[in-house]
This record gives structure tokens, C-alpha cells and sequence, in this order.
């Protein structure tokens, strides 16, 4: 399976024929590797509302008549506000097997808005993980979120294969936090750090979460780079 990280919290794959992206964050986010205008996908997962998750969500899906898969709030707003043709809508508990493999929803201690024209946060429902069971590997992609330990039955109902962390702090965990969830709760057999250096207030040093992490391989990826499994 071909599955690369393209800066922020943004992951691809290409499974079964389709072609998946997670919280697509593309256009104003320097350091991703993507062409929003040119992109093709068939299906967009989001974990939640906020504008370096939802980034192009609306262009790439009206483009290509993706389907859109997300909080059941996201849906709503989706096709009301912007025409998507394709929603799916899902919450916390939830799982569901598209073409590509199988979405199962789990929680997140985060926040869910996007803000309008006016400056107002539109609230959008409960910020979520997810975990991707595709070709028979499972890939835990926790979206933003602090510390809990209910990762540790997240990860005993679903062995971990692949888990996507935040490591950038102040808006998520940092490093302390995001290691100690790696060897103590979801013990993956392999980490890749995200969610960090997009913008100055989330700027870490991936090394530092390499050498606190002591469970399996941590791959530290360039937007572009693939998880080699
Ligand atoms: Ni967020
Ligand atoms: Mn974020």
C-alpha cells in the first residue's frame, strides 16, 4: 500500500483503485507538497472542521465528485453551504467499509469550527480519530487532540500498525504527552509525527519525539514521503 504524509496533518493513500486523502490542508500551508487545483481523489476523510484539516475540502470534492466523509455537523454544512454532492456522515463508535477499507471513528479532546466571513466559529459538531483498516493493516490517525487514556482501548480493540501523532503543542500534545501515548497506550509498530512546523506557534523538533518514543520505528516523513511498512 502506498501511504504518504504531505505536511500538517495530511495523509494519502491509494487502495483498491481509489484514491483517499485525509484533512487536506493544501492550499496556504507551505509545506505541503500538493497542487489543490490539480489533485484527483475519490474519497476525503475528515477528523474535524478546523481550517488546517478542512483546508480544500470543498474545491477537491466539488471537482472530482469525491464523497466527503465526516462528522454528521461537517455533512450538513457541506451541503448546505457549499453544494457537495457526496456526504457521508459518521460520528464517535461508528465504522463503516467503503471501497477502500473500512473507517471507524473514535474520539478526540479537541474542538470542531470553521470561522465565516464575519469572524464567527461555526461549531461543527465533535472533533474525531480515526482508525483506517486497509489491506489488512490498521492505521490510527488520532486528528488533533490532548492526552486520554482510552487510547489504550482504542488501540487493544485495534492493533496498531501505522499511528499519525501531533507533536506540534499548543493546540495538541507535544512531544512529553505524544511520546508517553506511543509507549504506554497505543504502542504502534510504527509512529510518524505531524501536526507540527506549519506555523511558528507549532514549531518542534521531531528528533526529540524519535528518541522519547521506545516502542517500534518512528519515521519522521517529508511532505511527500511514504510510510515504508
Ligand atoms: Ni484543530
Ligand atoms: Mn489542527
Amino acid at each position: 500500500m502506498k501511504l504518504s504524509f504531505h505536511g500538517q496533518s495530511t495523509i494519502y493513500f491509494e487502495s483498491n483503485g481509489k484514491k483517499v486523502i485525509v484533512d487536506p490542508f493544501i492550499t496556504g500551508n507551505e509545506l505541503s507538497d500538493l497542487d489543490a487545483s490539480t489533485l484527483k481523489v475519490d474519497y476525503i476523510i475528515l477528523t474535524h472542521g478546523h481550517a488546517d484539516h478542512f483546508g480544500d475540502t470543498v474545491e477537491l470534492a466539488n471537482r472530482n465528485h469525491a464523497t466527503v466523509i465526516g462528522s454528521a455537523e461537517l455533512g450538513d454544512y457541506l451541503t448546505t453551504y457549499h453544494n457537495v454532492e457526496n456526504v457521508r456522515p459518521m460520528n464517535i463508535g461508528g465504522k463503516a467499509n467503503f471501497e477502500f477499507g473500512s473507517v471507524k471513528y473514535v474520539q478526540a479532546f479537541h474542538s470542531s469550527s470553521l470561522t465565516d466571513d464575519n469572524g464567527i466559529p461555526v461549531y461543527l459538531g465533535m472533533p474525531m480519530g480515526i482508525v483506517l483498516e486497509i489491506e489488512g493493516k490498521t492505521i490510527y490517525h488520532t486528528g488533533d487532540t490532548g492526552l486520554f487514556s482510552d487510547m489504550k482501548l482504542i488501540a487493544d480493540r485495534h492493533p496498531v500498525d501505522v499511528c499519525f501523532i501531533p507533536i506540534g503543542d499548543n493546540f495538541t500534545m507535544g512531544i512529553d504527552d505524544a511520546s508517553y501515548a506511543i509507549n504506554n497506550f497505543i504502542k504502534p509498530k510504527i509512529s510518524v509525527p505531524v501536526h507540527y512546523d506549519t506555523f511558528e506557534l507549532i514549531e518542534q523538533d521531531p528528533n526529540e519525539f524519535k528518541e522519547a518514543v521506545q516502542v517500534g520505528d518512528v519515521q519522521i516523513l517529508k511532505p511527500g514521503e511514504e510510510v515504508q511498512f
